[in-house]
């Protein structure tokens, strides 16, 4: 079947098929309520592939690349392409679609004077392992910290002005103190930073 796969650049007709990819490739991760209705288009030069099953849209990547350094990726050698989005449907994996996207994203990025890619991920074993398993290794991280209800928010986040009061809310946490913030709040994650230098 994987043979019918065929990976191909994104098309505006693509939207609706990456956006349902996207969306239900992600509800068994970390990122289960990170849901996009619009997809997203880069400032910089990008690559963007999908892989399709017979006009189906069964994985995706999307890779914005930089023309000076440090503008997209972290400040570190040589230009890099941020992998933005990786995906694959759950019913079409480990049968090497998202190599395949990752390969070709390679192809192409070296031809524009890509020496390297990155991607930020939060703590799912499973998708760091395929990260690890492509050459990737973490290079930097910190908290991704969900303060929700009052219990959490009350004495650690406020508003100027006093009838409006977060309930919710997102925030990084890039300190040395990870273990009490891990302690303190329900839903905390590592934010990780993977880089893979392409093979010379
Ligand atoms: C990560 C993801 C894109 C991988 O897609 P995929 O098409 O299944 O990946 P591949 O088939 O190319 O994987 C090849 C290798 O990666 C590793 N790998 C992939 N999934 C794995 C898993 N669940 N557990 C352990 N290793 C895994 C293995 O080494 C695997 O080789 P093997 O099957 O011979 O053991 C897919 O699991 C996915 O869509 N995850 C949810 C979205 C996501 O988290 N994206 C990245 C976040 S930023």
């Amino acid at each position: 079947m994987t043979a019918d796969v065929v990976i191909r650049p994104y098309e505006d007709a693509d939207e609706r098929g990456w956006l349902e990819c996207r969306v239900l490739a992600f509800l068994d991760t970390a990122y289960f309520d990170a849901v996009e209705r619009e997809k997203e288009h880069y400032e910089r030069p990008s690559i963007e592939l999908v892989a399709d099953l017979k006009g189906k849209i069964v994985g995706l990547i999307d890779v914005e690349l930089e023309e000076e350094p440090a503008t997209v990726c972290e400040d570190r050698p040589g230009l890099g392409g941020m992998i933005w989005h990786v995906a694959v449907l759950r019913d079409f994996r480990r049968q090497g679609i998202a190599s395949r996207l990752l390969a070709a994203a390679e192809d192409a990025a070296r031809t524009r004077g890509i020496e390297r890619f990155e991607a930020w991920t939060r703590d799912d074993p499973w998708v760091q392992r395929w990260y690890e398993a492509h050459g990737f290794e973490q290079i930097r991280s910190y908290l991704h910290v969900y303060v929700e209800g009052r219990s959490e928010t009350e004495g650690m986040i406020s508003s100027e002005l006093p009838e409006l009061k977060p309930v919710k809310v997102f925030a990084h946490y890039t300190g040395d103190r990870r273990d009490e913030v891990r302690r303190r709040f329900d839903r905390v994650h590592d934010c990780v930073c993977y880089e893979r230098r392409f093979p010379v």
